[in-house]
């Protein structure tokens, strides 16, 4: 029996981050992976590959909408899907090798097969059994399904058969205007799919501060994405590969029915702890099937731990990573820690949509005293350049005090963008401390200066 100070169940950005963590501080630790590569659904069936996807469509609709009026002339490309999906593929190829490359390079074993607990201190993958000090479990998240919904990854695909589809299809439907729906309703809509998304609430990305969903479903049905709100799906049937989606409206109960070549499923993700035992080991779970622990990542057993989408908060992969890193250093006697109230969120359609912090609803809710600093992209210079002028950047800061409370941006590379302002909470900061901060010209980041001037004194280019 091999023996080692940590072991940790499953390879997502969670992890192996968490490994790496473990291993740099001095532990002898291993990875269980079931998959044949390492990366976990992040960078072998979710963010990575969505990510190739995204960028080639965007590349797309730049050569269809833009290159002209920049004096590009020539044929806009056509779809060569094959090839899309093979260079998807080899990105997925080079970032699972990465991670390989990496558990070699800080010594740590992979473990290939499905692991479980058979009890505190031990690890079965396959007929081995192996000893540790410490498990961490970071087995991650699966699609969640709807009732009369049933997911065949060919007609009614989830994210993962999205990525896969034999063609581009005529028509899409969306079940879910969440993240993954609107990620790769986008893709599709750009290849020149019909996409329609069908959405229980009334609005799109449920969470996010109602001014930037309000302006990024406005966007949306610009690019040409038709949206139905207010709509549960009821149903979905195949007959000979085309699919009947059966829904009723919110406001009056009528029932309405959407023919489509493809239903993209994307209704939410949940926690995925099957097989590893944890029943019978007696750990606690939530009702919602999320491994219950402390402040400190520890489950109601002791020497198990758990990190990343089985358990409590948003399921990202960066707050993953976040987790496996605070793990290892308590592990390591250090004091390892999470700011949950700054952890960015980001969706990568054009224009990319990212927030970090307070909406401006909850600080209503929570009675706060704040004020808006508001920075629309028209007013800035290297946007108009890009043809990127649509959207904004918004922060909220408290009026007393102007530190800021949340930030919220729909706009060109909003998803980097975002990470300055991140920063700046992290450090306790004052708008005044962004705005008095010199920021290059002509720069995207420039439109965030102007967002924290405007929480005082005003902006300059507006
Ligand atoms: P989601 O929870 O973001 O959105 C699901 C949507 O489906 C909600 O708006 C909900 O109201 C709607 N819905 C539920 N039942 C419905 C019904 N019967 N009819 C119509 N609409 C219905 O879930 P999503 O997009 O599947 O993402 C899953 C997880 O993965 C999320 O936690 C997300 O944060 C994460 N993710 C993050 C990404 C990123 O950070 N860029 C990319 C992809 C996923």
């Amino acid at each position: 029996m091999s023996s080692y100070d940590v072991i940790v169940i499953g390879s997502g950005p969670g992890g192996y981050v968490c490994a790496i963590r473990c291993a740099q501080l001095g532990m002898k630790t291993a990875i269980v992976e079931g998959r044949e590569t390492l990366g976990g659904t992040c960078l072998n069936v979710g963010c990575i590959p969505s990510k190739a996807l995204l960028h080639a469509s965007h590349m797309l609709h730049e050569a269809q909408h833009n290159f002209a009026a920049m004096g590009l002339k020539g044929k806009a490309p056509s779809v060569d899907w094959k090839q899309m999906l093979n260079y998807k593929s080899d990105t997925i190829g080079q970032n699972t090798k990465g991670v390989e490359f990496l558990m070699k390079k800080n010594k740590i074993d992979w473990l290939k097969g499905w692991g479980s607990i058979p009890e505190a201190g031990k690890v079965k993958v396959g007929d081995e059994t192996h000893a540790a000090k410490h498990i961490i479990i970071a087995s991650g998240s699966e699609v969640s399904t709807l009732p009369g919904v049933e997911i065949d990854e060919k007609t009614v695909v989830s994210s993962t058969g999205a990525l896969e589809l034999a063609k581009v299809p005529n028509k899409m439907v969306v079940i879910g205007a969440g993240v993954i729906g609107l990620e790769l309703g986008s893709v599709y809509k750009r290849l020149g799919a019909e996409v329609k998304v069908i959405e229980f609430l009334d609005a799109v990305t449920p969470g996010m501060d109602a001014e930037v969903q309000k302006t990024f479903q406005r966007m949306l049905k610009k690019q040409g994405i038709d949206f139905q709100m207010g709509a549960a799906v009821q149903s979905v049937d195949v007959k000979n590969s085309k699919a009947k989606v059966t829904y009723k409206l919110r406001k009056d109960d009528s029932e309405h029915v959407e023919d489509a070549d493809i239903v993209l499923v994307a209704t939410g993700r949940r926690p995925y702890t099957d097989g590893l035992g944890l029943d019978a080991l007696g750990v606690e779970m939530s009702e919602r099937g999320q491994i219950k622990t402390d402040g400190h990542y520890s489950t109601s057993v002791k020497g198990i731990y758990a990190i990343g989408d089985c358990i409590d908060g948003p399921m990202l992969a960066h707050k993953a990573e976040d987790e496996g890193m605070a793990i290892a250093e308590i592990l390591a006697g250090q004091k390892g820690h999470v700011n949950y109230n700054v952890i960015p969120g980001v969706i990568y359609t054009h224009p990319e949509v990212a927030n970090v912090g307070a909406t401006e609803q909850q600080l209503k809710e929570a009675g706060t005293d704040y004020k808006v600093g508001k920075f629309s992209f028209m007013g800035n210079g290297r946007a108009k350049a890009n043809f990127a002028g649509d959207g904004f950047v918004k922060i909220l800061a408290d009026k007393t005090t102007d530190r800021i409370l949340g930030a919220h941006i729909i706009g060109p590379m909003a998803g980097d963008l975002i990470h300055e302002i991140c920063v700046a909470m992290e450090f306790g900061a004052a708008a005044e401390d962004l705005s008095r901060t010199c920021h290059a010209h002509p720069t995207y980041s420039e439109a965030v200066r102007e967002a924290a001037l405007a929480c005082n004194d005003g902006p300059i280019h507006s």
